[in-house]
Protein backbone atom coordinates (compact mmCIF):
# COMPACT_ATOMS: atom_id res chain seq x y z
CA UNK A 1 0.00 0.00 0.00
CA UNK A 2 1.27 3.69 -0.62
CA UNK A 3 0.07 5.88 2.10
CA UNK A 4 -0.17 10.09 1.26
CA UNK A 5 3.72 10.66 1.23
CA UNK A 6 4.09 8.54 -1.61
CA UNK A 7 6.17 5.77 0.20
CA UNK A 8 5.60 1.63 0.23
CA UNK A 9 4.71 0.94 4.19
CA UNK A 10 3.46 -2.35 5.78
CA UNK A 11 1.86 -1.90 9.11
CA UNK A 12 4.53 1.18 9.76
CA UNK A 13 3.52 4.69 9.87
CA UNK A 14 5.27 7.20 7.74
CA UNK A 15 7.49 10.06 8.99
CA UNK A 16 8.74 13.02 7.16
CA UNK A 17 10.36 16.01 7.53
CA UNK A 18 9.82 19.26 5.72
CA UNK A 19 10.33 22.84 5.39
CA UNK A 20 6.59 25.10 5.28
CA UNK A 21 7.38 28.36 4.47
CA UNK A 22 8.99 31.46 5.22
CA UNK A 23 7.93 34.22 7.33
CA UNK A 24 7.92 38.01 6.33
CA UNK A 25 11.19 38.33 8.89
CA UNK A 26 12.60 35.77 6.84
CA UNK A 27 12.64 33.19 9.71
CA UNK A 28 12.31 29.30 7.95
CA UNK A 29 9.13 27.10 9.41
CA UNK A 30 9.81 23.47 9.51
CA UNK A 31 6.85 20.74 9.28
CA UNK A 32 6.26 17.18 10.23
CA UNK A 33 4.79 15.23 8.53
CA UNK A 34 3.36 11.55 9.91
CA UNK A 35 1.13 9.19 7.31
CA UNK A 36 -0.14 5.66 7.22
CA UNK A 37 -1.57 3.55 5.12
CA UNK A 38 -5.18 4.03 5.90
CA UNK A 39 -5.89 7.69 4.60
CA UNK A 40 -4.95 9.24 7.78
CA UNK A 41 -1.95 12.09 7.96
CA UNK A 42 -0.91 15.04 10.14
CA UNK A 43 1.31 17.96 9.27
CA UNK A 44 2.31 19.54 12.18
CA UNK A 45 4.50 23.32 12.16
CA UNK A 46 7.26 24.34 14.44
CA UNK A 47 5.68 27.64 14.26
CA UNK A 48 3.34 27.26 17.21
CA UNK A 49 3.23 22.97 16.84
CA UNK A 50 0.31 23.89 14.72
CA UNK A 51 -1.31 21.23 13.63
CA UNK A 52 -1.62 22.58 9.88
CA UNK A 53 -3.52 19.80 8.25
CA UNK A 54 -5.32 16.66 9.13
CA UNK A 55 -6.63 14.28 6.79
CA UNK A 56 -8.97 11.41 8.00
CA UNK A 57 -10.73 8.96 5.71
CA UNK A 58 -14.60 8.62 5.03
CA UNK A 59 -17.17 5.53 4.83
CA UNK A 60 -15.65 5.06 1.45
CA UNK A 61 -12.12 5.52 2.61
CA UNK A 62 -11.82 8.55 1.00
CA UNK A 63 -9.51 11.12 3.27
CA UNK A 64 -10.31 15.03 3.53
CA UNK A 65 -8.46 17.39 5.58
CA UNK A 66 -10.79 17.61 8.99
CA UNK A 67 -9.34 20.94 10.26
CA UNK A 68 -9.26 24.47 10.17
CA UNK A 69 -6.06 26.28 9.23
CA UNK A 70 -4.03 28.61 6.60
CA UNK A 71 -2.34 28.17 3.64
CA UNK A 72 1.25 29.97 4.68
CA UNK A 73 2.47 30.36 7.88
CA UNK A 74 2.41 34.18 8.44
CA UNK A 75 -1.14 33.91 8.33
CA UNK A 76 -0.98 32.20 11.89
CA UNK A 77 0.77 35.14 13.00
CA UNK A 78 -1.24 37.95 11.47
CA UNK A 79 -4.63 36.63 11.72
CA UNK A 80 -4.50 34.59 14.83
CA UNK A 81 -7.86 31.79 15.44
CA UNK A 82 -5.72 29.58 17.10
CA UNK A 83 -6.09 27.08 14.72
CA UNK A 84 -4.79 23.52 15.03
CA UNK A 85 -2.27 25.82 17.64
CA UNK A 86 -0.50 24.96 20.77
CA UNK A 87 -2.08 27.13 23.55
CA UNK A 88 0.14 27.96 26.86
CA UNK A 89 1.23 28.82 29.00
CA UNK A 90 -2.16 29.11 30.68
CA UNK A 91 -4.90 28.02 27.57
CA UNK A 92 -8.39 29.91 28.09
CA UNK A 93 -9.18 32.13 30.58
CA UNK A 94 -7.66 34.16 34.20
CA UNK A 95 -10.00 36.50 35.11
CA UNK A 96 -8.22 40.67 35.37
CA UNK A 97 -5.29 38.07 33.94
CA UNK A 98 -4.56 38.12 37.79
CA UNK A 99 -3.28 35.31 40.04
CA UNK A 100 -1.25 34.73 43.51
CA UNK A 101 1.00 31.97 44.35
CA UNK A 102 2.84 32.04 47.61
CA UNK A 103 1.26 35.11 48.31
CA UNK A 104 2.62 36.84 45.69
CA UNK A 105 0.63 38.45 43.00
CA UNK A 106 1.21 38.42 38.96
CA UNK A 107 -0.23 40.34 36.37
CA UNK A 108 -0.52 38.65 32.79
CA UNK A 109 -1.54 40.74 30.12
CA UNK A 110 -4.92 41.36 29.05
CA UNK A 111 -5.85 40.41 25.80
CA UNK A 112 -9.71 39.38 25.44
CA UNK A 113 -11.56 42.08 26.69
CA UNK A 114 -10.39 42.69 30.82
CA UNK A 115 -9.02 38.73 30.77
CA UNK A 116 -5.82 37.30 29.91
CA UNK A 117 -6.42 34.79 27.06
CA UNK A 118 -4.45 31.44 25.58
CA UNK A 119 -1.47 32.77 27.29
CA UNK A 120 -1.77 36.59 26.19
CA UNK A 121 -0.06 38.22 22.99
CA UNK A 122 3.02 36.14 21.94
CA UNK A 123 1.62 32.62 23.85
CA UNK A 124 2.66 29.20 22.37
CA UNK A 125 1.02 29.62 19.13
CA UNK A 126 3.07 32.08 18.31
CA UNK A 127 6.21 30.95 18.82
CA UNK A 128 9.10 29.01 16.98
CA UNK A 129 9.31 25.38 18.69
CA UNK A 130 12.63 23.34 17.77
CA UNK A 131 11.67 20.00 15.92
CA UNK A 132 13.51 17.40 18.00
CA UNK A 133 12.83 14.42 16.32
CA UNK A 134 10.75 13.16 13.77
CA UNK A 135 10.69 9.21 13.35
CA UNK A 136 8.58 6.31 11.01
CA UNK A 137 7.61 3.61 13.13
CA UNK A 138 4.44 1.81 14.47
CA UNK A 139 3.94 4.93 15.84
CA UNK A 140 5.06 7.09 13.92
CA UNK A 141 6.58 10.49 16.04
CA UNK A 142 6.98 13.90 16.19
CA UNK A 143 8.83 15.72 19.10
CA UNK A 144 8.66 19.51 19.59
CA UNK A 145 10.11 21.40 22.31
CA UNK A 146 9.79 24.82 23.61
CA UNK A 147 11.70 26.92 26.70
CA UNK A 148 9.72 29.75 27.82
CA UNK A 149 11.85 31.67 29.64
CA UNK A 150 11.43 33.04 33.73
CA UNK A 151 8.70 35.50 33.02
CA UNK A 152 7.63 35.64 29.62
CA UNK A 153 4.06 36.90 29.40
CA UNK A 154 4.24 37.48 33.16
CA UNK A 155 4.90 34.03 34.07
CA UNK A 156 6.96 32.82 36.60
CA UNK A 157 9.41 30.23 36.49
CA UNK A 158 11.80 28.82 33.33
CA UNK A 159 9.20 26.57 31.87
CA UNK A 160 10.86 23.54 29.61
CA UNK A 161 7.84 22.02 27.34
CA UNK A 162 7.22 18.86 25.19
CA UNK A 163 5.31 18.49 22.53
CA UNK A 164 4.50 14.94 21.10
CA UNK A 165 2.80 13.78 18.42
CA UNK A 166 1.93 10.14 17.79
CA UNK A 167 -0.14 8.60 14.84
CA UNK A 168 -0.81 4.76 14.47
CA UNK A 169 -1.87 2.24 12.10
CA UNK A 170 -5.69 2.25 13.84
CA UNK A 171 -5.89 6.19 13.33
CA UNK A 172 -5.14 7.77 16.51
CA UNK A 173 -2.92 10.64 16.70
CA UNK A 174 -2.25 11.55 20.11
CA UNK A 175 -1.09 14.87 21.38
CA UNK A 176 0.95 14.64 24.82
CA UNK A 177 2.07 18.29 26.72
CA UNK A 178 5.06 17.60 29.42
CA UNK A 179 6.18 20.86 31.40
CA UNK A 180 8.63 21.10 33.81
CA UNK A 181 9.58 24.34 35.77
CA UNK A 182 12.48 25.67 38.14
CA UNK A 183 9.78 27.91 40.44
CA UNK A 184 6.71 27.33 41.31
CA UNK A 185 4.24 28.67 38.56
CA UNK A 186 0.86 27.74 36.40
CA UNK A 187 0.48 25.45 33.40
CA UNK A 188 -2.87 24.38 31.07
CA UNK A 189 -1.30 23.34 28.12
CA UNK A 190 -3.66 22.19 25.15
CA UNK A 191 -4.34 21.65 21.74
CA UNK A 192 -7.01 24.11 19.40
CA UNK A 193 -8.04 22.54 16.75
CA UNK A 194 -11.13 23.50 15.04
CA UNK A 195 -12.78 20.42 13.23
CA UNK A 196 -15.21 19.96 10.37
CA UNK A 197 -15.65 16.23 9.70
CA UNK A 198 -17.29 17.17 6.70
CA UNK A 199 -14.17 18.33 5.33
CA UNK A 200 -12.23 21.80 5.75
CA UNK A 201 -13.33 22.61 1.52
CA UNK A 202 -16.80 21.80 1.88
CA UNK A 203 -18.93 24.88 2.11
CA UNK A 204 -21.04 23.32 5.20
CA UNK A 205 -20.91 24.44 8.98
CA UNK A 206 -20.83 21.90 12.13
CA UNK A 207 -24.14 22.24 12.99
CA UNK A 208 -25.07 19.13 11.63
CA UNK A 209 -22.58 17.18 13.32
CA UNK A 210 -23.69 14.84 16.28
CA UNK A 211 -21.84 15.16 19.60
CA UNK A 212 -21.96 13.63 22.66
CA UNK A 213 -19.66 14.73 25.66
CA UNK A 214 -19.38 12.20 28.42
CA UNK A 215 -19.49 15.06 30.93
CA UNK A 216 -22.87 15.87 33.28
CA UNK A 217 -21.76 18.60 34.42
CA UNK A 218 -20.26 22.08 33.16
CA UNK A 219 -18.80 25.15 34.26
CA UNK A 220 -21.27 28.36 33.71
CA UNK A 221 -19.78 31.41 33.13
CA UNK A 222 -20.45 35.10 33.83
CA UNK A 223 -20.42 38.07 31.10
CA UNK A 224 -16.57 38.07 30.04
CA UNK A 225 -16.65 34.36 30.50
CA UNK A 226 -15.05 33.44 33.72
CA UNK A 227 -16.82 30.76 34.82
CA UNK A 228 -18.62 31.72 38.19
CA UNK A 229 -17.37 28.97 40.30
CA UNK A 230 -20.59 26.57 40.03
CA UNK A 231 -20.83 22.97 39.00
CA UNK A 232 -24.04 23.10 37.16
CA UNK A 233 -26.14 19.91 36.26
CA UNK A 234 -26.39 19.63 32.21
CA UNK A 235 -29.80 17.52 32.34
CA UNK A 236 -32.77 19.18 30.96
CA UNK A 237 -30.87 21.53 29.51
CA UNK A 238 -29.41 22.65 25.65
CA UNK A 239 -26.07 21.89 27.24
CA UNK A 240 -26.61 18.30 27.39
CA UNK A 241 -24.81 16.36 25.00
CA UNK A 242 -24.47 13.13 27.22
CA UNK A 243 -27.01 11.80 24.87
CA UNK A 244 -25.86 11.95 20.85
CA UNK A 245 -27.27 15.92 19.73
CA UNK A 246 -26.70 17.86 16.42
CA UNK A 247 -24.69 20.62 17.44
CA UNK A 248 -26.66 23.33 15.59
CA UNK A 249 -29.80 21.83 17.59
CA UNK A 250 -30.12 24.05 20.35
CA UNK A 251 -27.22 26.38 19.86
CA UNK A 252 -29.68 29.34 18.95
CA UNK A 253 -31.62 28.85 22.32
CA UNK A 254 -31.94 32.34 23.28
CA UNK A 255 -34.05 30.88 26.65
CA UNK A 256 -30.59 29.84 27.62
CA UNK A 257 -28.61 32.94 29.38
CA UNK A 258 -25.28 31.18 28.89
CA UNK A 259 -25.86 30.37 24.91
CA UNK A 260 -26.60 33.93 24.73
CA UNK A 261 -23.55 35.50 26.63
CA UNK A 262 -21.17 33.49 24.76
CA UNK A 263 -22.93 33.47 21.55
CA UNK A 264 -23.11 29.62 21.74
CA UNK A 265 -21.37 27.05 22.90
CA UNK A 266 -18.09 28.17 24.40
CA UNK A 267 -18.11 26.18 27.90
CA UNK A 268 -15.74 24.39 29.90
CA UNK A 269 -17.39 20.30 30.91
CA UNK A 270 -16.14 18.70 33.36
CA UNK A 271 -15.32 15.44 32.08
CA UNK A 272 -17.19 12.46 33.70
CA UNK A 273 -14.54 9.99 35.55
CA UNK A 274 -11.24 10.49 37.01
CA UNK A 275 -8.80 13.13 36.04
CA UNK A 276 -5.36 12.01 35.38
CA UNK A 277 -6.39 9.06 33.37
CA UNK A 278 -7.35 8.44 30.10
CA UNK A 279 -10.73 8.24 29.44
CA UNK A 280 -13.70 9.13 26.72
CA UNK A 281 -14.54 13.06 26.67
CA UNK A 282 -16.33 13.54 23.37
CA UNK A 283 -17.57 11.64 20.18
CA UNK A 284 -18.87 13.40 17.41
CA UNK A 285 -20.03 11.86 13.93
CA UNK A 286 -20.31 13.53 10.84
CA UNK A 287 -23.51 12.11 9.09
CA UNK A 288 -22.71 12.81 5.51
CA UNK A 289 -19.26 11.80 5.17
CA UNK A 290 -19.81 8.97 8.31
CA UNK A 291 -16.70 10.05 9.65
CA UNK A 292 -16.51 9.73 13.77
CA UNK A 293 -13.96 11.79 16.11
CA UNK A 294 -13.33 10.03 19.31
CA UNK A 295 -11.72 12.04 21.85
CA UNK A 296 -9.97 10.48 24.85
CA UNK A 297 -8.41 12.77 27.30
CA UNK A 298 -6.65 12.79 31.08
CA UNK A 299 -7.67 16.21 31.71
CA UNK A 300 -10.77 16.65 34.28
CA UNK A 301 -12.31 19.90 31.61
CA UNK A 302 -13.20 20.03 28.13
CA UNK A 303 -13.94 23.63 26.25
CA UNK A 304 -16.30 23.04 23.87
CA UNK A 305 -16.27 26.02 21.94
CA UNK A 306 -18.49 25.97 18.72
CA UNK A 307 -16.51 28.40 16.37
CA UNK A 308 -18.88 31.59 17.81
CA UNK A 309 -15.97 34.44 17.09
CA UNK A 310 -14.97 33.13 13.51
CA UNK A 311 -16.79 36.30 11.52
CA UNK A 312 -15.63 35.72 7.89
CA UNK A 313 -12.52 37.89 8.56
CA UNK A 314 -10.52 34.52 7.43
CA UNK A 315 -9.62 32.76 4.34
CA UNK A 316 -8.77 28.95 4.77
CA UNK A 317 -6.39 26.69 2.97
CA UNK A 318 -8.98 26.36 0.33
CA UNK A 319 -9.48 29.82 -0.07
CA UNK A 320 -12.70 29.30 2.08
CA UNK A 321 -14.05 32.22 4.38
CA UNK A 322 -14.85 30.98 7.39
CA UNK A 323 -18.29 31.61 9.05
CA UNK A 324 -19.43 31.57 12.54
CA UNK A 325 -20.40 27.28 13.12
CA UNK A 326 -17.71 26.55 10.65
CA UNK A 327 -15.30 24.79 12.98
CA UNK A 328 -15.54 23.60 16.62
CA UNK A 329 -12.91 22.81 19.39
CA UNK A 330 -12.80 20.68 22.15
CA UNK A 331 -9.69 21.54 24.19
CA UNK A 332 -8.60 19.26 27.14
CA UNK A 333 -7.38 21.36 29.86
CA UNK A 334 -7.78 22.13 33.23
CA UNK A 335 -10.66 24.78 33.98
CA UNK A 336 -10.94 28.57 32.91
CA UNK A 337 -9.60 30.61 35.78
CA UNK A 338 -8.40 27.68 38.03
CA UNK A 339 -5.32 29.84 39.86
CA UNK A 340 -8.33 32.17 41.01
CA UNK A 341 -10.34 29.11 42.20
CA UNK A 342 -9.11 26.73 44.91
CA UNK A 343 -12.31 24.62 44.46
CA UNK A 344 -11.21 23.99 41.01
CA UNK A 345 -8.45 21.32 39.71
CA UNK A 346 -5.14 22.70 39.97
CA UNK A 347 -3.15 24.70 37.64
CA UNK A 348 -0.13 24.95 39.56
CA UNK A 349 3.44 23.26 38.68
CA UNK A 350 6.01 22.99 41.83
CA UNK A 351 9.89 22.08 40.52
CA UNK A 352 10.49 18.67 40.57
CA UNK A 353 7.03 17.70 39.28
CA UNK A 354 6.17 17.04 35.48
CA UNK A 355 2.97 18.73 34.05
CA UNK A 356 1.14 16.02 31.39
CA UNK A 357 -1.92 16.69 29.65
CA UNK A 358 -2.57 13.76 27.16
CA UNK A 359 -5.27 13.59 24.59
CA UNK A 360 -6.26 11.19 21.71
CA UNK A 361 -7.86 12.18 18.71
CA UNK A 362 -9.19 8.25 17.37
CA UNK A 363 -10.70 8.38 13.78
CA UNK A 364 -13.20 6.29 12.44
CA UNK A 365 -15.82 5.81 9.98
CA UNK A 366 -19.88 4.51 10.75
CA UNK A 367 -21.62 3.01 7.79
C1 LIG B 1 -12.17 30.30 23.58
C2 LIG B 1 -12.98 31.29 22.80
C3 LIG B 1 -12.05 32.09 21.94
C4 LIG B 1 -11.29 31.16 21.05
C5 LIG B 1 -10.27 31.91 20.26
C6 LIG B 1 -11.48 29.40 22.62
O1 LIG B 1 -10.70 28.50 23.32
O2 LIG B 1 -12.95 29.58 24.48
O3 LIG B 1 -13.71 32.14 23.64
O4 LIG B 1 -12.73 33.04 21.18
O5 LIG B 1 -10.65 30.19 21.81
O6 LIG B 1 -9.95 31.24 19.13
Amino acid sequence: MVNSLGASVAGAVEARRGEFGTLADGRKVESAELANAKGMSVRILALGGVIQELKAPDRNGKPADVVLGYATAQQYLDQPQYFGATVGRYANRIAVGKFSLDGKQYQLETNDGPNHLHGGKQGFDKVLWKIESVSAGSPAKAVLTYTSADGEGGYPGRLQVTATYTLNDKNELSIEYRATTDKPTIVNITNHSYFNLAGEATPTDVFGHRLTLFASKYTPVNATLIPTGERRAVARTAFDFTKPHAIGERVRDGRDEQLRIARGYDHNYIVDGEAGQLRPAARVEEPTSGRVLELLQSAPGVQFYSGNFLDATSTGKSKRVYRQGDGFCLEPQVFPDSPNRSDFPSARLNPGQTYVNTMVLRFSAAP
